[in-house]
């Protein structure tokens, strides 16, 4: 069973010309509201590949009517919302201006997600075939303890770090890379734990390799169209393409990864296959408006557009290399 711990928002998204600077207003002709927030985008992700029944949403909501629409939205998509708590604070919310590129900036107000809370998850959940899912949208502290909790369960933790809070320290990430079996990170995450950590590595694939073998875990960089990178503790290294797309909305695409990620890791899948389906699917979710609304079902996966060979040398499979 895949567990998410993590944040639900609900998206209010502009489509501008130009993500506007400091001090800047730019005008936009509407807005969208979406479905959102890391955890829920993951778990949403992960259900699509994995089908029905096999994820549980734990996070807190507002008693308000974004908060009913998140439950109905999480629910039609086969997730179990047994520990989701409502409470008296407002629901999430997520603030996205996506600019004519599909690129996207983005301001969460946490509301509930600021009240997530351990102690809402049953002890029952945690055994050998649990697969936590946690992200950096709720309270570190109580993500800390649940990954604690699945691990001396025999469980296996994957935690996306992200976004990486300004006030990290070089112990908070030490303890979370103890704690987890699998980091996910973008290029730009893992340049910032890397240099966190005195790591002294310019480049995402040095800094992927380093925190795999400093942390004792399996660390994977999504890296855009560049695709992905995983690194072994032993320094074993996989890589997968991404599909050709024309992106329409990115907003969303690593959690796509995530929850795709974490559902082959579920069936008990090769590192290889996990990246593989993380990235095609990650590469669908962009070629529609919002978060959740492009995130393919399994069945989608095979009509995953090729890559270009002169795109990607590395275009019809993972490559495993000793580094
Ligand atoms: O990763 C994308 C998500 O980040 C959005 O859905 C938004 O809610 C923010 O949490």
């Amino acid at each position: 069973m895949i567990l998410v711990f993590g944040s639900l928002n609900v998206d209010l998204v502009a489509r501008v010309p130009v993500i506007p600077g400091p001090g800047r207003t730019v005008l936009a002709p509407s807005y969208q509201t979406h479905f959102g927030g890391k955890g829920a985008n993951q778990a949403v992700a992960a259900a699509r590949i994995a089908g029905p029944g096999k994820v549980r949403m734990a996070g807190r909501l507002g008693r308000d009517v974004f908060g009913d629409e998140s439950l109905k939205n999480l629910a039609g998509n086969g997730i179990d919302t047994g520990q989701i708590v409502r409470v008296d604070a407002p629901t999430g919310c997520a603030f996205i201006t996506v600019d004519s590129s599909g690129e996207n900036a983005i301001t969460v107000a946490s509301g509930a997600n600021s009240t997530a809370c351990a102690a809402d998850v049953a002890e029952t959940l945690f055994n050998a075939d649990t697969v936590l899912v946690l992200q950096m949208e709720v309270p570190y502290a109580e993500s800390l303890h649940l990954a604690r909790k699945a691990r001396s369960a025999g469980g296996k933790v994957i935690w996306n770090l992200a976004p990486v809070p300004d006030q990290m320290t070089g112990a908070m990430i030490r303890d979370l890379l103890e704690s987890a079996d699998y980091l996910i990170v973008n290029e730009h995450e893992a340049l910032d734990l890397a240099a966190a950590l005195d790591a002294g590595v310019t480049d995402f694939e040095t800094a992927c390799s380093w925190l795999a073998r400093s942390g004792g875990l399996t660390c994977v960089v999504t890296a855009g169209a560049q695709g992905a990178l995983a690194c072994t503790a032993d320094d074993t290294r996989y890589r997968a393409p991404s599909p050709s797309i024309r992106p329409v909305d990115t907003t969303g695409a690593g959690d796509t990864f995530v929850g795709a990620f974490a559902s082959m890791i579920g069936e008990k899948s090769s590192l290889k296959k996990a990246l593989e389906v993380g990235c095609e699917a990650a590469a669908l979710s962009c070629l529609k408006p919002g978060a959740q609304s492009g995130m393919p079902l399994r069945d989608a996966l095979r009509e995953v557009p090729p890559r270009q060979a002169s795109d990607s040398p590395e275009h019809s499979t993972c490559t495993q290399m000793r580094g």
